[in-house]
């Protein structure tokens, strides 16, 4: 819970004195409590994109832009780098601390026992045509999960609610493969109870059903930094689409199907497969690094440096420091070596020295890296965003839950100020000019 200040916000207006409470959190972040602001002035706030906006008290992620510090319950993200599991990461979002071993060992026997899908909603992968982006099936597919454990919409307690976290984690995994096989026309591929998270998700990505495909250490530990890395990142568009979906009471299946959706656009998820594509740009000639950064500084062209820039990280975004130091890395030992990288390496060198991006305070985010690491350890590209999606997974999961468990949860609902047509009247279709 937030504390109460001692000083309060005065608002003048129309000669009248409004005093409003203002909050402070644990890291002394500040906030005015306008929760009565309608009420006793008429007025409403008009913050579009929300960027001076909390909807609400949160105690998973710690964010400060400026510093670039990113936590996890606490713990710094750069600590996540020295060996714990996605599932280590998965548990301690969504119960507020880390698991014991006792813990651990259940959860990740509960990820296992139910990577399975139903048999049916298996078949209902045919249904879908080739072309199909697997985001959409992804969304779909977990959305229709709703459909086979109506046991778990309405959550009595806290072990029911393991439970079902534990199916959707676990499922997410398998959906995503198989959503990956059907693109490219290949038999589905069971989970197999021997393999971990990772590999198992790797097995289903890229085993045949006469040849079993080994998961490399390298490649183990890279996903695994990587969906580390993606766990959760507070009141992001997806998280709080979740959340607002959450809201209204609907389960957590049909809430997280529609975080997958606000994830897939270009400006926040999908950016991961956009850097990518404007790496080939560059790369096959058809353009500089030079003159790609001078278009995307143009206002009159759409082009934007894709991977730069966050509405909260006014500074380096740790989690590209991350990844771009181990693409670095790995990109020698997993490849003889990428060219995107080096072309990857320019663009920032000209960003990061070019007066635009530095008074916007523009920097490298999550996913300026992550498409290279992801291309090296063998992801299609029409997958970038799907991984994306497995990793944010705990994150929208302890949010909604955390929303579910506070007695003060409204529905979410902004107001707006109308802009439209005032009174008229309706005209008869013979009347109408
Ligand atoms: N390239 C060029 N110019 C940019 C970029 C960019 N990548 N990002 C922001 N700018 C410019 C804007 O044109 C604007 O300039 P102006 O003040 O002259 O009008 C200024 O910087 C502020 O930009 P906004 O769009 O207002 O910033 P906002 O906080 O709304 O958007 C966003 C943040 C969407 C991430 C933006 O920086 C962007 O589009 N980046 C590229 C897409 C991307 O990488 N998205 C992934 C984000 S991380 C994630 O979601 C996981």
């Amino acid at each position: 819970m937030s504390t109460l200040c001692s000083d309060q916000a005065i608002l003048t207006l129309g000669g009248n004195e409004y005093k409003f409470p203002i909050v402070e959190g644990s890291e002394a972040e500040r906030g005015i409590d306008i929760s009565d602001l309608r009420a006793k002035t008429g007025h409403i706030t008009l913050d579009k994109g929300y960027g001076n906006t909390g909807s609400c008290e949160s105690a998973i992620t710690y964010i400060d832009g400026e510093k670039g510090i990113l936590r996890y319950r606490g713990i710094p993200i750069e600590q996540f780098a020295m060996g714990p599991t996605f599932t280590d990461v998965a548990w301690l979002l969504i119960n507020g601390r880390l698991p014991t071993t006792a813990e651990y060992d259940e959860f990740s026997a509960d990820l296992t026992r139910y990577a399975n899908l139903d048999e049916s909603m298996r078949h209902q992968f045919e249904g879908f045509p080739r072309v199909a982006p697997p985001m959409a099936i992804l969304s779909a597919m977990i959305n229709a999960l709703s459909c086979f454990h109506p046991e778990l919409h309405e959550l009595e307690d806290e072990s029911q609610f393991r439970h079902a976290a534990a199916r959707l984690i676990s499922k997410i995994r398998t959906i995503a493969a198989y959503a990956f096989r059907h693109s490219r026309g290949l038999p589905n591929i069971y989970p197999d109870p021997a393999l971990r998270y990772v590999p198992n998700f790797m097995h289903m990505m890229f085993s045949q059903p006469y040849k079993q495909y080994i998961c490399p250490q390298l490649v183990r530990d890279a996903l695994n930094l990587i969906l580390i890395l993606h766990a959760d990142h507070e009141q992001n568009c997806s998280t709080s689409t979740v959340r607002m979906v959450g809201s209204s009471g609907a389960n957590l299946f049909a809430s997280c199907a529609a975080g997958v959706c606000a994830l897939w656009g270009p400006l926040h998820g999908g950016a991961n497969v956009e850097v990518l594509t404007m790496l080939e740009q560059i790369h096959q000639g058809n353009i500089t690094p030079e003159e790609y950064v001078k278009q995307a500084k143009s206002k009159d062209s759409k082009v934007r440096l894709m991977g730069f820039g966050h509405r909260v990280y006014k500074n380096f975004d740790p989690r590209a420091k991350m990844l771009g130091a181990i693409a670095e890395k790995l990109l020698p030992q997993l490849s003889a070596g990428d060219p995107l990288l080096e072309i990857a390496r320019r663009l920032e060198e000209i960003a990061l020295s070019d007066p635009y991006f530095i008074e916007r305070q523009l920097y490298p985010n999550v996913d300026f890296y992550s498409g290279i690491l992801l291309r090296a350890i063998g992801i299609p590209t029409n997958m970038f965003t799907v991984i994306f999606a497995i990793g944010r997974l705990p994150g929208w999961i302890a949010h909604w839950w955390e929303q579910n468990q506070t007695q003060a949860n409204r529905i979410a609902r902004p107001r707006q100020i109308y802009v439209g047509e005032t009174h008229r009247d309706f005209v008869l279709r013979d009347n109408r000019r």
